[in-house]
């Protein structure tokens, strides 16, 4: 079986978009289309073998795995488990995508285009857009489908600049003998969930944009910006680091924190020492590496018995014109500082504010970290705080 082929930008990615010819009409019935074209697509990559022959860039399935065309051959790359790889209807625009998704997502998506069979338009279609190119092959160059849309070639294309990735640069590996030293990305580690824009498939939000996204985990993102690498040393000018996030903690495991003295909106004497006192939960406290010389420098990681995240905390104490300021603060300016390195004791976590603060308002906030000092990381988007702040005064006549 030959098919037409499509070479854009977006073929980097394992999630390509595929956009009808511009033949075929593009009116409100296209979701329906989408769907034609899409069972058509599936039926054609059902007839593809890991050594088809194809044309460089172009994307397709092959038995289930997403399949990227580099020098004339597939580069497979696993969905993953329980994912498998299809052609999939747009919903919002003319064409299909091919991604990796459930089989019954891939089925209910499909179905919801209205589309039972592959019409005789999308055959004819795949046809004729395959006897357009079907110079290159006799019987088994396989590749997928014509132009992409401009719109979402805009998106794409900013997409491709955004990562330095392209598929001939994946190298892979399934020697985990020698994976922490290895210069090579495991195979198991592809994550094709980073390898989808995120706007084609799914109705956006108003506003949402298309993620930058890569095939091999973003490994060479740092070649993409000029900056320095993030070197364990705390660059002023920012700089670009290639550590992975790591372990992300539960939702068991958010990490809170309260402060449990100064009382909020208390008063403390100005000029005179005073201990800031943080309780803290689910943060496993006591993992704090040098801030000089590997600030940002590992992963995140977690207690394997618990799940809690290896970190410390810290107080920061700045001062407000006045307890009404809306003003925001700048961060470059505080009036305390204190990293909170040692392991809580019955929950809470202390630091000696020697000589106290001149009298004044104040606002006073935790920072939870992991033990390379990034900010924690959870499980989701939406939860509560995982710090506390409060205010207060300092004045010269006593609390
Ligand atoms: C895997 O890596 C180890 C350590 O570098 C090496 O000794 C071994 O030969 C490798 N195995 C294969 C199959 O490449
Ligand atoms: C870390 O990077 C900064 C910024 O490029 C550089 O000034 C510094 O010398 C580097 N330090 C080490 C230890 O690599
Ligand atoms: C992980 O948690 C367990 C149970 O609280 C504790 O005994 C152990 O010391 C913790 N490990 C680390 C590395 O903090
Ligand atoms: C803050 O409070 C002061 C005194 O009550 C008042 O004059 C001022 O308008 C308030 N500012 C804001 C931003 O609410
Ligand atoms: C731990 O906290 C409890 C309740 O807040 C308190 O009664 C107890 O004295 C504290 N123990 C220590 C060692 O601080
Ligand atoms: C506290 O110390 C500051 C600076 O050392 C000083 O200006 C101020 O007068 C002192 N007293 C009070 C009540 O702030």
């Amino acid at each position: 079986m030959v098919y037409a082929a499509v070479l854009a930008t977006v073929a980097l990615f394992a999630s390509s978009t595929l956009a009808r010819p511009s033949y075929l009409p593009r009116d409100s019935s296209f979701l329906q289309l989408n769907g034609e074209e899409a069972i058509a697509l599936n039926a054609q990559f059902k007839t593809l073998t890991a050594t088809s022959s194809c044309t460089d860039g172009t994307s397709a399935c092959v038995n289930g795995e997403f399949a990227q065309c580099v020098s004339g051959n597939f580069v497979l790359t696993s969905c993953g488990s329980g994912l498998t790889c299809a052609a999939l209807p747009l919903v919002n625009s003319a064409g299909t995508s091919i991604t990796c998704a459930t089989q019954q997502d891939v089925d209910e998506r499909i179905a919801a285009s209205g589309a039972t069979s592959a019409s005789d338009s999308s055959s004819s279609a795949v046809a004729s857009a395959s006897s357009a190119v079907a110079s290159a092959s006799s019987t088994k160059a396989a590749t997928c489908t014509v132009t992409v849309p401009a719109a979402k070639a805009t998106a794409s294309s900013a997409t491709a600049s955004a990562a330095s990735s392209t598929a001939s640069a994946v190298s892979t590996s399934t020697n985990t003998s020698d994976a922490q030293s290895s210069l090579t990305l495991l195979s198991s580690l592809v994550n094709t969930g980073f390898q989808q824009v995120g706007t084609e498939e799914f109705s956006p939000e108003a506003g949402e944009i298309a993620s930058a996204t890569s095939a091999n985990n973003f490994i060479n993102f740092c070649a993409t910006v000029n900056l320095p690498l993030t070197n364990g040393t705390q660059v002023q000018g920012g700089s670009c680091n290639a550590a992975p996030m790591g372990v992300i903690a539960s939702t068991n495991n958010m990490p809170s924190a309260k402060f449990v003295h100064p009382p909020n909106l208390g008063t403390v004497p100005a000029n005179t020492t005073f201990s800031v006192v943080l309780a803290v939960e689910r943060l496993q406290t006591g993992h704090f590496v040098n801030p000089d010389t590997n600030f940002f420098a590992a992963p995140q990681t977690v207690n394997a018995t618990t799940g809690d995240i290896l970190g410390h905390s810290h107080v920061v104490i700045e001062r407000l014109a006045a307890l009404n300021q809306t003003t925001p603060t700048n961060p470059g300016t505080f009036a305390f500082f204190k990293g909170l390195n040692d392991v809580a004791v019955n929950g809470t976590l202390t630091a000696e504010v020697t000589n106290g603060l001149p009298s004044g308002v104040y606002r006073m906030a935790s920072i939870n970290a992991a033990a390379n000092h990034q900010p924690v990381l959870v499980a989701v988007a939406q939860h509560g705080t995982l710090d506390d702040m409060l205010h207060r005064r300092m004045n010269g006549l006593g609390a």
